[in-house]
């Protein structure tokens, strides 16, 4: 089997990679990733000396060099992680989003359709959902939970979806959506909240807690996140959509004074900013239909996958550092300057 993966040099797709080579000695694992500022070869080091490993520089909007990898690879899976992935750069700056998220994926799709294969898998967020009022604990998102989205991220993203299943209605294409809820663990860039903390508290740098730190995420191993899809595209129905999360729901403040605790950091690093413009209250996914249709449940509890992901931090310094030494300065001065 030849899986090819898009975005596998960022946070979750190099998880994947990772997980997938690890565990079929016999697929090859394509990897498109055209390296924006997310995406980086020092996390695919390892699997660029494995032979069942391929790695191509390539735009997913640039439709010919998608054509002519389809054409010399006959991938049997796609899995499309490339995106541009975080909210508040997509309050700065929409557009960009719009061309990877939306164009991006039909250049994927046609190219599919194109040259045929066996599945396309589109990864996608619980984001599409909206969000949920903190005072109803009750309510969760199920996949029949309407698209309701509230950045120019997750319309970008719900937008996508509704055209992988117009795909899927129109041209028959076999596909397979996943919403998933925020993901944490090694190779996350110290952009989103966790490795920001991490990172910044590691340099006793104020920690940025937009207003006052009560909104929710329901948070989920990375890992888990990658067997899932695991599952999915081996197992999952053609045209169906599943929901991944594993009711881990906590608010933003505690996560970042669990991070303060942990590296034995004074929690009056903390610092209330500016909350982000449109900011989601709760997230909180209803994995039911994952776990009885194809028997997924996470693994990993926070406890213990926090703890791992500290760790990973503490003994990649070398990684990070290299990421906030450069552009990220520019950007972070943009973000948190003036808020
Ligand atoms: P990321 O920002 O860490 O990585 C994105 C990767 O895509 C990078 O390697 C980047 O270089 C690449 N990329 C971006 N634009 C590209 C383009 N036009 N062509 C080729 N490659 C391109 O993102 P992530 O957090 O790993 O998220 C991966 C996917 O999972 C995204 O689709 C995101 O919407 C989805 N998702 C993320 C989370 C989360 O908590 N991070 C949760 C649910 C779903
Ligand atoms: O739910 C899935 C989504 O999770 C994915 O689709 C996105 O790609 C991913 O980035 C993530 O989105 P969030 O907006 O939830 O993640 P982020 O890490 O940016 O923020 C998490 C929460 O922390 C959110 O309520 C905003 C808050 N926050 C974030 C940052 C970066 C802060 O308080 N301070 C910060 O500096």
């Amino acid at each position: 089997m030849t899986i090819l993966v898009t975005g596998g040099a960022g946070f979750i797709g190099s998880n994947f990679v990772y997980h997938m080579l690890g565990k079929y000695s016999d697929y090859k694992i394509l990897c498109v990733d055209c390296l924006t500022y997310a995406g980086n070869m020092s996390t695919l080091a390892e699997a660029m000396k494995n032979p069942n490993f391929k790695f191509f520089k390539t735009n997913i909007c640039d439709r010919k060099a998608i054509y002519e990898i389809f054409e010399t690879e006959k991938p049997d899976v796609v899995v499309n992680f490339a995106a541009e992935s975080h909210v508040d750069r997509s309050i700065d700056n929409p557009e960009v989003f719009l061309q990877t998220n939306i164009l991006g994926t039909q250049v994927l799709m046609d190219a599919c359709r194109k040259y045929g294969i066996t599945r396309y898998h589109q990864v996608s967020t619980d984001e599409v959902y909206g969000d949920l009022p903190l005072d109803r604990p009750d309510l969760f998102f199920t996949e029949e939970t309407p698209i309701h989205t509230s950045s120019p991220y997750s319309a970008s993203k719900a937008s996508a979806d509704l055209l992988v299943q117009a795909y899927n209605r129109t041209f028959g294409l076999p596909v397979t959506i996943s919403r998933c809820s925020n993901n944490y663990g090694s190779y996350h860039f110290p952009e989103k909240l966790i490795p920001l903390m991490i990172v910044n508290a590691l340099n006793d740098k104020p920690l940025p807690v937009y207003g006052e730190g009560l909104n929710v995420r329901d948070w989920l191993y990375v890992e888990d996140h990658c067997k899932a899809i695991d599952l999915i595209i081996h197992k999952g129905h053609v045209g169906e959509v599943y929901n991944i999360g594993g009711h881990n729901e906590m608010r933003n403040i505690d996560i970042v004074k669990i991070i303060c605790k942990a590296l034995d950091k004074p929690e009056s690093l903390i610092t209330y900013v500016t909350d982000r413009k449109g900011h989601d209250m709760r997230y909180a996914i209803d994995p039911t239909k994952i776990h009885d249709e194809l028997g997924w449940l996470p693994e990993t509890k926070f406890a213990d996958g926090i703890q791992k992901t500290i760790q990973w931090y503490l003994d990649n310094k070398g990684w990070w550092e290299t990421i906030i030494s450069g552009e990220y300065q520019n950007y972070y001065e943009k973000m948190y300057g003036n808020r």
